[in-house]
């Protein structure tokens, strides 16, 4: 459904060119719900506005919704539904005027438009907001109404940019459902962009992860986890003297990391935690060793990000205050 190669984009700018996005190859099935996972100024939104044809390239290519981009930009256009970061519904329209008015660029008909309007919202949660002042409605359904606006020419393929970024926890909730609805009933193909793990994870089938304008991992939100930083087992001793000897054993298995000690606790990494952890007891046992607890943390996406660029995605990350940055 995507093809990009080599896709990057330059920004010239007074103080000199800012290179947003480095050469990004990505590639979208049909039928995936597919998350662009990154800090603020990662190059999400830049890749997002070249791959809807709102931004041309400074290098690469891609095929979207089975269109060239550089090619036949107008195919991609009719093909795809975007759903901008900041939303794009104005003050003054009404909700369904504006979701109309937006199919009718599209070349379908009113009535159509009308019709599907209309089903839209009751799916969406927006009924009997059709005549409301867009200016009026609350943050969560001005997102909500962003997406009908996204989708109202029935596209295969929809892009959205932090489609929940401002929302509080339950309205995020919300659109997530009805994110893989668009998925499960439709059919359609979804690429967005989050800086929240907590979305990357309970939403998205696969994730990329850009930083500084690369893709530095790719995978399921279960690969990821697993491929990056495995889980950790923390013993902790009942016996200060036992300490060295647990991490003794520790480190005997099958992939561990050299185990870190820290008072009674010694902790230890581990590809696959749940499969060793009968076996550890075990041997802890066989040696006359006894634990005054025992956890398996499985680890986070936040792991996964700390272990891929040495500093944390949750920095700044809070759903009750949710930041912008800096990005233009
Ligand atoms: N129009 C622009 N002119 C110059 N620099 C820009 C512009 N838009 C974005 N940038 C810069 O490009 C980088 C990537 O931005 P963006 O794609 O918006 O990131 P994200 O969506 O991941 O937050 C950032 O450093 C940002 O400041
Ligand atoms: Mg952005």
């Amino acid at each position: 459904m995507i093809h990009a190669r080599g896709l990057a984009r330059t920004y010239k700018t007074r103080r000199g060119d800012v290179d947003a996005v480095r050469g990004v190859d990505l590639d979208v099935d049909a039928g995936e719900i597919v998350g662009f996972l990154g800090p603020n100024g990662a190059g999400k939104t830049t890749t997002l506005r070249m791959l809807t044809t709102l931004l041309r390239p400074t290098r690469g290519e891609a095929t979207v919704a089975g269109a060239d981009l550089r090619r036949d930009p107008g195919a991609v256009r009719r093909r795809i539904g975007y759903v901008a970061q900041s939303g794009s519904t104005s003050g003054e329209a009404r909700a369904g005027e504006e979701v109309v008015d937006h199919a009718l660029l599209y070349g379908v008909e009113r009535s159509v438009a009308t019709a599907r309007g209309r089903v839209l919202f009751e799916q969406l949660e927006l009924d009997g907001l059709w005549d409301r002042k867009c200016s009026s409605l609350s943050g969560g359904q001005r997102r909500r109404l962003d997406i009908v606006t996204g989708l109202i020419h029935t596209p295969r393929l929809v892009f959205l940019d932090e489609p929940t970024t401002g929302l509080d926890p339950q309205a995020r909730a919300n659109l997530w459902t009805h994110v893989r609805g668009l998925r499960d009933e439709r059919g359609s193909t979804v690429f967005l962009t989050t800086h929240y793990l907590d979305e990357a994870d309970a939403l998205c089938d696969r994730i990329l992860v850009i930083d500084h304008g690369q893709i530095v991992a790719q995978g399921s939100p279960e690969e990821l986890k697993q491929r990056v930083s495995g889980d950790a087992v923390l013993l902790s001793a009942s016996q200060p003297t036992d300490v060295a000897r647990i991490a003794a054993i520790a480190a005997q298995l099958p992939g561990a990391d050299v185990p870190t000690v820290d008072g009674h606790l010694v902790e230890v990494r581990v590809p696959a935690g749940r499969t060793l952890l009968a076996g550890l007891l075990r041997s802890l046992d066989a040696e006359g060793i006894e634990l005054a607890g025992v956890e398996l943390r499985r680890p986070t996406l936040d792991d996964v990000f700390l272990t891929l660029t040495g500093r944390s995605l949750r920095d700044g990350e809070s759903p009750a205050q949710p930041s912008e940055g800096a990005a233009a």
